[in-house]
């Protein structure tokens, strides 16, 4: 099958494609050697999960295009996005026996923690080398792969090592989601609703006439989500790359959500179970300060749950008291790298399919948000 959706990246001097389709990885050497404009060296770096399903497949397409691939494997998961990951990674492809150089492509093959890391890696090697995006979890598709947001995680928190550091090109194999674990699935599609709300109500519509092929991982129908979602935040970060305005935008639920899920400790509930929460809370203050109605709020919420996403803390399996306490997440809130002199900044929705940014929400709103989650 073709590619379905070409989006594209506008940004000045570092503009890119995302491609989006079904099968699309066989012909992954074709693309990386068009986009590049050269049969170049390339090293795919991944995960232990993806590569061992994937790494076969990719370097033996890479190869046959540009005749020079290796792969780097680091192991899987969120813990590894560090310093010592990025520093094994970096030592490895800097002792690989033919040489890197500038022309070299780094193809980051995986989920957020790899396009993270391995767009750091391409960020940073030698000052900067080209790089290729190849997600492989609906998270990745539909937020982490498109923007130049790339980094590590430090001890004092989360993504607060980076930069921003644009792909050449983004390729979106919706069919590779098929092998992507159930519960990972919730993590994107908490930042497709998220989408929906604030920029764009009729894909609230689509996800809801499809909420079984979805769920079901239909892949024509996942093409279709992430193509749609991919052309909502190539236009936010289109119009604003580095996060001076309507890129908080993509906050949406992430203020309250992160609060959670640091108040849980992480791993205890999901990325998108704490940003579904987040999400229904921001509802919720929104409609306390009569900017939408509540046939808004009731809507999303029907949505979320035909998704599997929670929209009350009785919806988790455990969910410590931590959680449940206003104050201790309005404490967590004030430290969030986000929060600008102590001051929570909140994205609220204003009409369906838009939101604005509100400073001066009051302990007493986020308690009331707090409280109706159970
Ligand atoms: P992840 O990369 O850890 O992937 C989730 C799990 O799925 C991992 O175990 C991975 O090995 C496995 N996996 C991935 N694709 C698979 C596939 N097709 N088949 C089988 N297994 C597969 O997690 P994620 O949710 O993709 O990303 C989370 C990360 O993304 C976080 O570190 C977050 O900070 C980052 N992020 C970055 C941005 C950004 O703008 N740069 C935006 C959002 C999130
Ligand atoms: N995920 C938020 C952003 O890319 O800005």
């Amino acid at each position: 099958m073709p590619i379905t959706h070409e989006i594209f990246v506008d940004l000045p001097g570092r503009s890119y494609n995302v491609s989006v389709g079904v099968d699309i990885l066989t012909d992954l050497g074709r693309i990386v050697a068009s986009t590049t404009g050269s049969a170049g060296r390339v090293v795919v770096i991944t995960d232990s999960n993806v590569g061992a399903i994937y790494a076969d497949t990719v370097r033996g397409r890479l190869s046959d295009a540009s005749g020079l691939c290796d792969v780097i494997e680091f192991p899987a998961g969120e813990e590894y996005k560090n310093l010592a990951t990025y520093g094994d990674v970096m030592d490895r492809i800097l002792a690989l026996e033919t040489p890197i150089d500038r022309r070299s492509v780094v193809v980051a093959l995986g989920g957020g923690v790899v396009g993270d890391l391995g767009g750091f890696v391409a960020a940073t090697a030698l000052r900067g080398l080209p790089f290729i995006n190849v997600p492989t979890t609906l998270l990745a598709d539909v937020d982490a792969a498109v923007g130049g947001k790339t980094g590590l995680n430090a001890q004092a928190g989360k993504n607060l090592i980076g930069a921003f550091h644009q792909p050449s090109a983004v390729i979106i194999d919706a069919a590779v989601l098929e092998t992507l674990p159930a519960d990972e699935l919730g993590n994107g599609l908490a930042e497709c609703v998220k989408h929906g709300v604030i920029r764009d109500w009729a894909l609230l519509d689509f996800i809801e006439d499809n909420a079984a092929k979805i769920t079901s991982c239909q892949a024509d129908t996942l093409a279709e989500l992430i193509g749609r979602n991919v052309a909502i935040k190539a236009a936010v970060v289109s119009a604003d790359e580095r996060e001076s305005g309507e890129r908080a935008h993509l906050n949406f639920g992430h203020t309250i959500g992160h609060a959670i899920e640091t108040a849980a400790g992480y791993g205890l509930l999901s990325h998108g179970q704490a940003v579904a929460l987040g999400m229904v809370a921001a509802f919720h203050i929104a409609e306390s300060r009569s900017l939408i109605d509540s046939s808004v709020v009731e809507r999303v919420r029907k949505i979320l749950a035909e998704l599997s996403l929670p929209v009350q803390f009785d919806d988790l399996p455990n969910s410590p008291s931590d959680v449940r306490d206003p104050k201790c997440l309005r404490r967590v809130m004030s430290h969030d790298k986000k929060a600008l002199g102590g001051v929570v900044r909140f994205v609220l929705p204003t009409a369906p399919g838009s939101v604005a940014i509100f400073d001066d929400v009051t302990d007493d709103q986020i308690e009331a948000a707090v409280a109706v989650l159970g």
